[in-house]
């Protein structure tokens, strides 16, 4: 398996730091918060495991996938295997609200897998299932650490709540950009991006947006851009609105409410590095 860039845990571990300088400690992690990053790191990685079946990938990061390499079933035994041992971690920590909010984080990408295979009909429903989705699936796992966190350390609910909406906020942020590098990542070097996510059948911020500009896309995104041609044409919909623009602002917009949530923590060098790192994830271009 290849190595990510381990974005979860690095922020989790900032953000433990932060907390503990907040709540007039040294920043030096406890052992549960460092349990923490690394359990977020295996769901993350378990749920990759089960997505890359799911879409029936066959590189992850450039390297082979274990479905790929091993075929479906034991793919989804591997991921079943790393998920329990992440349970085990999480229940050596031995905090009862920590097991809570972390094992509402595996039901979130459950619930957000389901709901990506769902479409709605309606405009507006379909735009708030898209945020709602991208929320369970991607925001849900960095909220619930950052707030996992915070428990472990300070027992002020409000405190929670800043971990919880900085978490929150970057992650919605980090999925926006990352719909819109699906259509623009690789434009320059290969004349036309991937549009993976058209080719999956899924409708993103940039279509969702094209749509309300050009009607003709909702019997596509309806059907699933299953269509002779539907992926080209939908694409070049795309490239003709400013959907890509308007996915942009409303990352930024995530973005900012983040820095806005993070910067009430008491300052420090960690809290800092969360702000640069949003600013990071609002301008990454791969
Ligand atoms: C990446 O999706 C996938 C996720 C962020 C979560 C997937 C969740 C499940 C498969 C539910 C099962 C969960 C557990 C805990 C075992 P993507 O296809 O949008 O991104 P990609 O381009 O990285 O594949
Ligand atoms: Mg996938």
């Amino acid at each position: 398996m290849a190595k990510g860039k381990a974005i979860r845990p690095m922020i989790v571990v900032l953000m433990a730091r932060a907390l503990n300088i907040h709540s007039n400690r040294a920043g030096d992690l406890l052992p549960g918060q460092r349990a923490i990053a690394m359990i977020s790191e295996m769901i993350h990685t378990a749920s990759l495991v089960h997505d890359d079946v799911i879409d029936g990938s066959d590189k992850r990061r450039g390297k082979r996938t274990i479905n790929e390499v091993w075929g479906e079933r034991k793919a989804i035994l591997a991921g079943d295997f790393i998920l329990s041992a992440a349970s085990m971690a999480l229940a050596r920590i031995g905090n009862n609200t920590v097991v809570k909010v972390l094992s509402q984080v595996i039901e979130d990408l459950v619930r957000g897998e389901f709901m990506q295979l769902g479409s709605k009909e309606n405009e507006n429903e379909r735009f708030k299932h898209y945020l709602e989705k991208t929320f369970k699936k991607t925001a849900s796992l960095i909220a619930n650490s950052c707030k996992a966190v915070s428990i472990l350390v300070n027992s002020d609910p409000e405190v929670h709540e800043i971990a919880y909406q900085y978490g929150k906020n970057v992650g919605i942020a980090f999925q926006l950009v990352d719909d819109v590098l699906d259509f623009t990542s690789g434009a320059s070097q290969l004349g036309k991006p991937t549009a993976a996510d058209l080719k999956l059948g899924l409708a993103t911020g940039p279509v969702l947006f094209a749509c309300q500009q050009f009607p003709e896309l909702h019997a596509m995104i309806m059907r699933r851009f299953s269509s002779n041609g539907d992926v080209d044409r939908a694409w070049q919909y795309v490239l003709q609105s400013d959907g890509v623009q308007q996915t942009n602002y409303l990352a930024q917009r995530y973005g900012q409410e983040a820095i806005r949530q993070i910067s009430m923590l008491r300052p420090s060098p960690e809290r800092d590095a969360l702000i640069r790192l949003t600013e990071m994830v609002l301008t990454r271009d791969k």
